[in-house]
């Protein structure tokens, strides 16, 4: 298939199919790849030849947005996973171009989300950090080669630490800017150190990081604003949050006051996306009813662009949260390692594959990846070795 090639005409899910700008990106369709993490790259942190076959998959599939993996930000506390990638050194950040060239070839737009792993790294030899000491619920993760093993218990940042962490993002973002990446995405979800400091549990500081919501969404908000001094107006940022992590699915924000509280001073920080995820981002966030993160993203976040994700794969509930849930783009993860070619598919109509979880086992990494040539995929045929 040649470069480029625009999904055809289609009457099926005009939402979806219809272009969208966030800020002064513009996006062919309302269709992203939700960040995924696979720890294939190099074991010094530079994305490869096969990350960079597997990132353009997404965008000659019909993808107009590709966010990727969660990439550390400094090599001093950020990494969470061994063959992570990172963009915290500029041999990282060029080593991305290949794939931001391959995607923007193939039509889409990319952004690179922004991680710095907090208390729930796991990666040897890197001391894990936290807004305060407190151990993680559960164990690391095999399929990121995690030991299996209870979490270490964090060091709690100092005042200087929490100046470094933020450090650490804006270096990466202007590398991602140098690199040609449309913008970032800053990791504030899941449990990983942004979201701890949102997280009552996990913040027991008593200076101007902790104590109330306005507190300990500081954190993020700093981390924001800075990349925004340092990146200008005209590049994307976005910011992922989560109530739940991957270690806690129970977890809820304190009403409907704190979210409030949590996306207006996205917006204000100068985001120009919230992408909301886990339990109640596109159901309903505190009760049976009310409304979904999705929904309270679009209230409160000033007007900025809101990308709604969690088993949207099926394109009408995809489609709804146009409608009524006031998303302004939708992000797709297990339908996309199932489908690469996810947007091409609803167009055209044609059946989707249905996520194997064998593809991430024993290890998440490319290996196990779903190989899509043409429309055609076979979810058991491994992409070629990288390099
Ligand atoms: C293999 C795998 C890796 C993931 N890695 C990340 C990540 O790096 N950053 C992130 O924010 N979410 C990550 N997620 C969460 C997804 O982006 C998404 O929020 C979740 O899978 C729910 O969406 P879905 O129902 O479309 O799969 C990961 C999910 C999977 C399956």
């Amino acid at each position: 298939m040649s470069e480029s090639q625009p999904i055809p005409k289609t009457d099926r899910y005009p939402m979806l199919f219809s272009p969208v700008r966030i800020d002064s990106l513009r996006l062919a369709n309302r269709a992203a790849v939700s960040p995924m993490t696979r720890t294939s790259a190099n074991p010094d942190g530079r994305p490869t030849d096969q990350m960079v076959e597997y990132y353009r998959r997404y965008a000659r599939g019909g993808f107009g947005l590709v966010i990727t993996e969660g990439t550390y930000t400094d090599t001093v506390h950020a990494q969470g996973y061994f063959r992570q990638p990172g963009i915290a050194t500029d041999a990282q950040g060029a080593a991305w171009q290949p794939v931001v060239d391959a995607v923007h070839a193939a039509g889409a737009a990319i952004v690179v989300q922004l991680m710095h792993a907090g208390a729930q790294g796991q990666h040897e030899g890197t001391a894990t950090v936290a807004p305060s000491a407190v151990r993680p619920y559960g164990k690391t993760n095999p399929i990121y080669h995690g030991d299996g093993k209870e979490y270490g218990v964090p060091e709690a940042l100092t005042e200087t630490g929490i100046v470094e962490a933020i450090d650490g993002f804006v270096a990466a973002a202007k590398r991602a800017l140098q690199a040609g990446f449309d913008g970032v995405e800053i990791h504030g979800a899941n449990g990983y150190l942004l979201d701890e400091f949102i997280t009552d549990y996990y913040n027991r500081r008593d200076d101007e990081y902790g104590g109330d919501i306005g507190n300990r969404v500081r954190m993020v908000r700093r981390v924001i604003q800075s990349v925004r001094d340092a990146v200008g107006r005209d590049f994307t940022i976005g910011v992922r949050l989560s109530q739940t992590k991957i270690n806690d699915t129970e977890h809820r924000w304190n009403g409907p006051e704190d979210a409030a509280v949590i996306f207006r001073a996205m917006a204000e920080a100068g985001a120009s996306y919230i992408h909301v995820t886990g339990a109640g981002a596109v159901d309903p966030a505190f009760s049976d009813d009310g409304p979904s993160l999705v929904q309270l993203a679009a209230e409160h976040g000033g007007g900025i662009a809101v990308i709604a994700n969690g088993r949207l794969y099926d394109a009408s509930k995809a489609e709804a949260q146009f409608d009524t849930g006031g998303a302004s783009l939708v992000a797709v993860a297990r339908g996309a390692l199932a489908n690469a070619d996810w947007p091409r598919r609803i167009a055209a109509g044609r059946a989707q594959n249905d996520f194997d979880p064998d593809l991430l086992q024993p290890l998440a990494t490319l290996d196990n990846q779903a190989d899509w040539e043409d429309g055609q995929a076979s979810i058991f045929e491994p992409l070629h070795k990288s390099s």
